[in-house]
C-alpha cells in the first residue's frame, strides 16, 4: 500500500497569506489563472490515463557553501510559477483528489533564518493553485502511488540522468509490490514535445513581460552607446550595461554578455570581456536582460570613437540590408527559414560588392560561398530561455510563422585577423545585429527597435558626428 502523509511537519504555527504576501504576488505579470490555464493546455494534449513529472532546478554550488543564484527550470516555472529548488510537479489528468500536485520543500525556522522565506507545502496550494502540496521528502512515499494504474508516463527523458534513476525507482517500486492489479505505466512518452509546443506561442501576458525584458535592455545598449569612449575595458560597458538592466526591473542577465571589441567580435561567445576598447575598433555588444524569467536578446555593434572608418561603413551596411531583409520576410505564412534566406541572400550579394566573392549569386547561394564569413544561422526562438524551446521543422517542412511566436534576428559577417582572402582593410572586423521580433497577426513588431542601428542614427547619439 502507499500511504499519504500528513503534508506539513512545520514546527511553529504556520503564517497566514498576508496582504504583502499577496500583494507581491500581483506585481507579477503572469497571474495563477495563466498558470492554471497552461496545466490545463498539457493536460488536454495528454492520453486520459496518464501522469506527467516534472522535476524543477537543484540549487548548485558555487564553491564551498555558497550557491549561485537559483533560477528555476524553464518548463517548471512554466507550468508553476513556484521557483523554489528541490522540487517536483505532478500532473495527473482527471485525478480525483486533484490534478495539479507540488512537492516542495518545507517550511523551517533556522533554514529560514539564513536563506529566507519558505512557502511550504500548504501555501503551495494557496499562492500556486495546488490541488495538493507535499513535502519533498515524502515523495518516494507518495508518487509510486500516483503512478501506479497510469498506463502513460510523461516527462523529459534522458534530460537528467539522476533524475531517469529516480523514475526508473519509482516504477520499480511499483513493480515489486507484488500486490494483484498494481500496474507501472505501459508507456514512456516524452514530455517536452508538448509542452514546448505551447511554449512557443506567447500569451499577452508573457509578451508584456519580453516588453519589460526589452525596455531594461533597449536602457542599457543606449547608456553605453552614450559613454563608450577608447581606452575603456570591455567589462566597463559590461557594468554600465548590468546597472540599467538592475535599475529597470531586469533583475538578471538572460546570458553572460558579450563584449567584444576589435577582433574579439569574431568570437561568437566571447564572454571575457577584460580587454581594452581601441580608437578606430568597433565594439560588438550582445546582451539582454531577463525579466520575470523571461529573455532579451539585443546585439549592436557600434564605434569605439564614435565614428565608423570607411571600410567599417561598407560591411556595416550589408549586414544592416541583410537584417531588414530577414525581418521583413517575419511574418504569418512565412516559413522558419524565409528570414535566413532573405539574409544570406543580401550577404551574398554583398560580399560580391566588397569584392570577397566573385560569381553569379545563385551560384555563389547555392554553394554556401559565404559561410566562411557568415556562419551562424539569423535567428532562434526566443522566451524563456534565450535560445527558447519550440520546434524549427514540422513534419520535415521548415515550421511556418504564427501570430505569438518570438524570434531573433541576428545575421553577422566576421572577418578574421588571418582571413587573408579578405582585403586588409576588412580583417578583423565583426558585426551581428540583432533584433527581438514579435509575429504579429498582419506581420511583425521589432520589440527591441528603440536602440539605432542606423549609422547616422548611431553617430549622432555617440556624438561622433553624422556620415
Ligand atoms: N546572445 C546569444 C545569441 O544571440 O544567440
Ligand atoms: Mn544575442
Ligand atoms: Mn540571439
Amino acid at each position: 500500500m502507499w500511504g499519504f502523509c500528513s503534508s506539513s511537519l512545520k514546527k511553529t504555527p504556520l503564517p497566514a497569506v498576508t496582504a504583502e504576501m499577496a500583494k507581491k504576488r500581483a506585481r507579477k505579470k503572469i497571474g495563477l489563472t495563466e498558470f492554471v490555464r497552461r496545466r490545463r493546455e498539457l493536460m488536454a494534449l495528454m492520453e486520459d490515463d496518464s501522469i506527467a513529472i516534472l522535476p524543477g532546478a537543484l540549487a548548485r554550488f558555487r564553491n564551498s557553501d555558497v550557491e549561485f543564484r537559483f533560477r528555476q527550470d524553464s518548463d517548471f516555472h512554466y507550468l508553476t510559477g513556484f521557483d523554489e529548488p528541490d522540487a517536483v510537479f505532478v500532473l495527473v489528468p482527471g485525478r480525483e483528489h486533484g490534478e495539479a500536485i507540488l512537492f516542495c520543500r518545507e517550511r523551517d525556522d533556522q533554514h529560514e533564518q539564513w536563506h529566507g522565506d519558505v512557502t511550504g507545502p500548504e501555501r503551495a496550494m494557496q499562492l500556486y493553485g495546488m490541488d495538493d502540496a507535499f513535502p519533498i521528502t515524502d515523495i518516494d512515499d507518495i508518487l509510486p502511488g500516483l503512478i501506479e494504474g497510469r498506463s502513460h508516463l510523461y516527462y523529459a527523458m534522458g534530460a537528467d540522468r539522476d533524475f531517469d534513476s529516480q523514475v526508473i525507482d519509482w516504477v520499480r517500486m511499483i513493480r515489486s509490490n507484488g500486490q494483484p492489479g498494481t500496474e507501472p505505466p505501459g508507456e514512456f512518452i516524452q514530455l517536452e514535445q508538448y509542452l514546448h509546443e505551447l511554449r512557443l506561442f506567447k500569451s499577452a501576458a508573457e509578451i508584456e513581460l519580453m516588453r519589460r525584458a526589452a525596455e531594461a535592455t533597449v536602457r542599457g545598449h543606449i547608456r553605453i552607446l552614450k559613454n563608450v569612449e577608447p581606452g575603456m575595458l570591455e567589462y566597463e560597458l559590461e557594468a554600465e550595461l548590468y546597472h540599467e538592466f538592475v535599475m529597470a526591473g531586469a533583475r538578471w542577465p538572460a546570458y553572460p554578455a558579450i563584449v567584444g571589441g576589435g577582433k574579439n567580435a569574431c568570437t561568437f561567445h566571447y564572454i571575457c570581456n577584460d580587454d581594452v576598447l581601441c580608437d578606430g575598433d568597433l565594439v560588438l555588444v550582445d546582451a539582454g536582460g531577463e525579466y520575470e524569467n523571461y529573455a532579451c536578446d539585443l546585439t549592436r555593434t557600434f564605434p569605439v570613437s564614435g565614428r565608423f572608418t570607411k571600410a567599417q561603413v561598407a560591411v556595416y551596411e550589408v549586414v544592416l540590408k541583410a537584417q531588414q531583409a530577414a525581418i521583413d520576410a517575419v511574418k504569418p505564412g512565412n516559413t522558419w527559414n524565409e528570414p535566413h534566406d532573405a539574409a544570406i541572400r543580401e550577404v551574398t550579394l554583398g560580399l560580391v560588392d566588397l569584392g570577397i566573392l566573385k560569381g553569379d549569386i545563385d551560384n555563389l547561394l547555392k554553394s554556401e560561398a559565404y559561410l566562411p564569413y557568415c556562419p551562424h544561422k539569423t535567428g532562434h526562438w526566443l522566451g524563456l530561455d534565450v535560445h527558447d524551446v519550440g520546434d524549427y521543422r514540422v513534419n520535415g517542412q521548415w515550421r511556418v510563422f504564427e501570430e505569438g511566436m518570438v524570434t531573433t534576428i541576428e545575421p553577422g559577417i566576421y572577418f578574421g585577423v588571418d582571413q587573408d582572402d579578405v582585403p586588409a582593410d576588412y580583417r578583423g572586423i565583426g558585426i551581428r545585429i540583432e533584433d527581438d521580433i514579435l509575429v504579429t497577426r498582419t506581420g511583425n513588431e521589432v520589440l527591441t527597435a528603440a536602440v539605432p542601428k542606423a549609422i547616422g542614427e548611431i553617430e549622432a547619439l555617440m556624438g561622433g558626428g553624422g556620415h
